[in-house]
């Protein structure tokens, strides 16, 4: 069991009486697939163990107390009664609680402590863990019965409406249906799923933190949302059965590159490309082949970086110095972009020489040292019991 769920538990206990409900929620890695959600593409995520683990229990005066352990920080507001705050961390509880709502879902007062350790605004989807954790939490709780898929959806709609980022669904969906030892190939259009096996004793997976944080919220990501939607707007006049970039294909797009703007064209040509890759990525992990597999991902960071333009000087820097590290099979940047961490696939005997020579080259080039987490592919959010 993760070592922070005795500690948050015993920090409920300081706060409120009762036995809480226990809930591990996950951060997670996308191996590839970068902006492609949001396009009805596909990804290739897996649950880590990082993680925010919940401890929550029933209160009878209608009101939700939270205590961030992380923070050290407190804050009660009436069941219905939302308002965002300047602290930041409610807002992603709030919203889970008003989708529930506006979901029809009754609901109770809640007593709840959080606490975990994957790095925040980090690009690891730690408001995903915090979405889909309370939102597992609170279906447990009161007995509501609604699927997995019904949590994702709740967890994702809380991010876009309440905390006003469009994200796609990958993050939420990952953090509820993960599987320890495999990752997910995601249709992001039917929702469809499966299990992709991503298990070598020999492999690590490493995340390299560039500790430069950019607000998700803070425009690009939804910059380039919009640019895919004028992409797929101008492509629709030859063919209206285009719904979006998922349907296009490499020839369409060129045939009609004249017709779209440059820039678009760019943003368009990375998102096709990278769907590809990640069938590609597919077939090279059935097969076992690690090191096509890591060639996908530089293809995949090469494209974030000039063509979506999404990469930073941190990143780049960080993806440079990994793959100059003998047993580096893959390095590219993670997540939304502009800051926060790089995934790279590493021989396991190869990791402490990564550890140096990566913090050193990053250093010399940015004045600041990267944080590295070597981590593990775990199971989805879920319940447990210190017994
Ligand atoms: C963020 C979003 C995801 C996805 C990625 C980019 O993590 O929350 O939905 O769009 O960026 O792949």
């Amino acid at each position: 069991m993760n070592s922070l769920v005795p500690v948050i538990a015993e920090r409920f206990s300081k706060h409120f009486p009762g036995k809480p409900l226990l809930v591990v929620s996950p951060g997670r890695v996308n191996l590839i697939g970068e902006h492609t959600d949001y396009n009805e593409g596909f990804v290739l995520p897996g649950a880590t163990d990082k993680v925010v683990v919940f401890a929550v229990a029933h209160r009878a005066d209608g009101l939700c107390h939270f205590v961030s352990r992380d923070f050290d920080q407190e804050y009660r507001c009436e069941l219905g009664q939302f308002h965002r705050s300047p602290l930041h961390w409610p807002d992603y509880l709030q919203g889970v609680l008003d989708q529930f709502l506006k979901a029809g879902q009754r609901l109770g007062g809640i007593s709840c402590v959080f606490g975990g350790d994957i790095p925040i605004g980090a690009g690891m989807s730690s408001s995903a863990a915090i979405e889909g954790g309370l939102a597992f939490a609170l279906n447990s709780l009161f007995g509501l019965k609604l699927d997995s898929l019904d949590l994702v959806k709740l967890a994702q709609k809380a991010e876009n409406e309440f905390v006003g980022v469009r994200c796609g669904i990958m993050d939420q969906f990952i953090n509820i249906f993960g599987q320890a030892k495999t990752v997910l190939k995601i249709d992001c259009r039917s929702l469809e799923f499966e299990h992709v096996p991503f298990e070598r004793e020999d492999l690590r997976v490493v995340v390299s933190d560039t500790l430069v944080r950019r607000e998700l919220a803070s425009s690009e990501y939804n910059v380039r949302r919009g640019q895919c939607e004028a992409g797929v707007q101008a492509l629709r006049a030859h063919d209206p059965s285009i719904r979006s970039l998922r349907d296009v294909t490499l020839d369409l797009l060129r045939d009609h590159r004249s017709e779209v703007d440059p820039v678009v064209y760019r943003r368009c040509e990375y998102v096709v490309r990278e769907n590809i890759r990640v069938a590609e990525g597919c077939a090279a992990l059935l097969r076992n082949d690690f090191a096509v597999f890591g060639g996908l991902m530089n293809m995949s960071h090469a494209g974030l970086r000039d063509d979506y333009e999404v990469s930073s000087v941190e990143l780049n820097a960080l993806v440079d110095a990994a793959r100059r590290v003998p047993g580096v099979l893959g390095s590219r940047m993670m997540g939304a972009g502009f800051g926060g961490c790089t995934i790279s696939l590493v021989e396991a005997g190869a990791v402490p020489e990564f550890e140096t020579r990566v913090s050193r080259d990053y250093e010399a080039e940015t004045g600041r040292a990267p944080k590295i987490h070597v981590v593990r592919i775990e199971a989805g959010t879920h319940a447990v019991d210190l017994g």
